[in-house]
């Protein structure tokens, strides 16, 4: 931990009189002290109390100055407990940390996978968890071989998606395919490896993609976004399934989510959420994680007077892509479609459905934040932005509404943390 990182809160009570707070704060200048937060309170009678967050601790040699010097002319002076908060990874390699706390099976899956009784894939999926699960902050991301088999079902998701991602994809959306297909060979002929995307990505918005077993807990997962990490699965879905998978596999990541997070206003978006999240009550973190949802994966955009897809859960799916863009007559982000119904194929590829239109709604992370989802079923509600950077401005506009215990900024050329306040984290869950 280095010196920036620690925080003392104290409460100072002054005599209420023209100058008292100037000349308070003056203490903290001249000592070199920098202040990071400044809350103050209403006068009571004669005095008024201030809080304020500063850099280092209470035995600093310049601290310890300014208390000396605040206890000979504040009324009174309180060094206050730092507020205890759910951990949250302060420097980009504690993501190590949470990186592999699966919440499904991972590798081991489930009965219900079409992979379950398949022994040969049941293998393959330990050995790519294994490099997920070795992999650690600094290292070169694993690269993986795919099979001939693999690869064919890269090749029949890629190519059944790309024909509709023409119709229904957003306009950011294709052309970073158009230059992932220049500068990484996306297409259909080879899986890309998550190594390659992540140097793109890093050069265009300092995104990066590390490497999970599986499915992380939403507060995990939601960190990484803080530090423009995106953490991806690198295993492919079962070949007998090409068209279904029930959890996120690497033609989910690469096809559905990683071009978006080339287009920085979407990767800011992103990281907005993610910052959010730290140190947030579980309860605010649910919140932020249907605010994902809604959004990071199944986000539909307004463009030229119709429904565009932003959202990784309907660009790799080519049966609720088509369904979430098609359905009604016009883009209407305020219309309720309620009446008609839309035929189209499974998520499986088999039969086709009768399913009701969904209902669309403008993008709004206070009520997507409160609203429950299918999970293993086309939604029933979407969400319309009319731009990415209207999506950005109303997801920022929610989180500076949110009680969060403290504000948090993330510092590239350290890859660390930022936060305004004092405030100590509860032991990390594993
Ligand atoms: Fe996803």
């Amino acid at each position: 931990m280095n010196q920036t990182d620690l925080r003392l809160s104290l409460l100072v009570e002054l005599n209420d009189e023209p100058g008292a707070l100037e000349k308070a704060l003056g203490i903290f200048s001249r000592a070199g002290v920098n202040l990071t937060h400044i809350e103050s309170r209403p006068a009571r009678g004669q005095t008024f109390d201030f809080y304020v967050d500063c850099e280092g601790e209470r035995d600093d040699p310049a601290v310890a100055r300014v208390l000396a010097e605040l206890e000979r002319t504040a009324v009174k002076v309180l060094v206050l407990d730092r507020q205890v908060v759910p951990w949250f990874p302060r420097h980009v390699s504690e993501l190590d940390l949470v990186a592999t706390n699966t919440l499904d099976a991972g590798g081991a899956l489930l009965a219900d996978h079409p992979g379950f009784q398949d022994p040969e894939y049941r293998a393959r999926r330990a050995e790519i968890d294994a490099l997920a699960r070795s992999y650690r902050y600094g290292q070169a991301l694993p690269r993986v071989i795919y099979t001939d088999q693999e690869t064919a079902t890269w090749r029949t998701v890629y190519e059944r998606l790309s024909a509709l991602h023409e119709r229904h994809a957003c306009e950011a959306y294709r052309r970073a395919v158009q230059e992932l297909a220049g500068d990484c060979g996306y297409g259909p002929n080879d899986v890309p490896q998550l190594a390659t995307v992540s140097d793109f990505l890093r050069v265009r918005t300092g995104f990066s993609i590390r490497p999970t077993p599986g499915l992380l807990r939403s507060r995990d997962f939601l960190a990484g976004l803080a530090f423009r990490v995106f953490f991806a699965t690198q295993y492919v879905r079962h070949q007998s399934k090409p068209f279904y998978t029930p959890e996120p596999d690497v033609c989910h990541e690469l096809i559905g989510h990683a071009p978006m997070f080339a287009e920085p206003a979407f990767a800011e978006f992103s990281q907005e959420i993610g910052l959010a999240s730290l140190g947030a009550s579980d309860v605010e973190v649910e919140r932020l994680a249907r605010c994902y949802w809604f959004s990071v994966e199944f986000g539909l955009l307004e463009e030229g007077g119709l429904r565009k897809a932003y959202g990784a859960g309907l660009l790799s799916s080519y049966g609720e892509l088509a369904y979430a863009c098609s359905a009604g007559a016009d883009c209407g982000a305020d219309t309720t479609h309620k009446s008609g119904a839309t035929r189209e194929a499974g998520v499986g590829g088999g039969e086709a459905a009768e399913r009701p239109a969904p209902q669309y709604l403008p993008w709004d992370p206070e009520v997507a934040a409160t609203r429950s989802h299918p999970i293993t079923d086309y939604q029933d509600t979407y969400f319309v932005a009319s731009s990415l950077i209207d999506a950005r401005m109303r997801m920022q506009a929610y989180c500076r509404g949110l009680p969060r215990p403290f504000y948090a900024r993330y510092n590239e050329a350290t890859e660390r943390i930022w936060v305004d306040r004092a405030v100590r984290r509860q032991p990390v869950q594993t």
